[in-house]
């Protein structure tokens, strides 16, 4: 079975994408599905480039026994269209930009909000921007990613995609 390949975006790629990033890699290696899935994440800007996640998103992710690494890069067209096979956006202005950046219709069926995974979203449809916020704002970011990611899990499972 071919890979596949999700990419999760917010605006800096130091807040929210690299959590969702974690969270959604740590529940694929959980259940065995490491060979079958790989994730990156990046953002629609480029002010942190090269930068690890915020020192607040690393605390966060930390307590739930995830270790961020990853380096802060732009979003890039046309080869992220390419590459992945699921775009998963942080809020409307992320998944706007990423619209407007494709080269084929055709992509815009691989992009998502990803709180429509969400379980308990409510009427909400975004992850909300924490980074001029409190330690309490990335701990609700945290959480949203951690049910968002087991919802898309599941989409995954129920659309053929991954075995359970
Ligand atoms: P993120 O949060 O998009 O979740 O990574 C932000 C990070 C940096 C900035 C804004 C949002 N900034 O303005 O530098």
């Amino acid at each position: 079975m071919e890979k596949i390949k999700v990419l999760f975006v917010c605006l800096g790629n130091i807040c929210r994408s690299p959590a969702a990033e974690g969270s959604f890699r740590k529940l694929i290696q959980e259940k065995n599905l490491g060979s079958h899935v790989s994730v990156d994440s990046c953002g629609t800007a480029g002010y942190h480039i090269g930068e690890l996640p915020d020192p607040r998103t690393r605390k966060t992710a930390a307590k739930r026994g995830i270790n961020l690494t990853h380096k802060a890069r732009k979003f890039t067209a046309p080869k992220d269209f390419q590459d992945f096979d699921y775009i998963l956006c942080m809020d409307k202005s992320n998944y706007s930009q990423v619209q407007q950046l494709t080269p084929e219709e055709d992509y815009l069926k691989k992009v998502f909000l990803f709180r429509i995974f969400d379980s308990e979203r409510g009427f909400e449809e975004i992850v909300p921007d924490p980074y001029y916020g409190s330690i309490e704002d990335f701990e609700e970011v945290q959480n949203i990613v951690e049910r968002a990611s087991l919802g898309f899990l599941n989409f995954l499972i129920q659309e053929g995609k991954l075995k359970s």
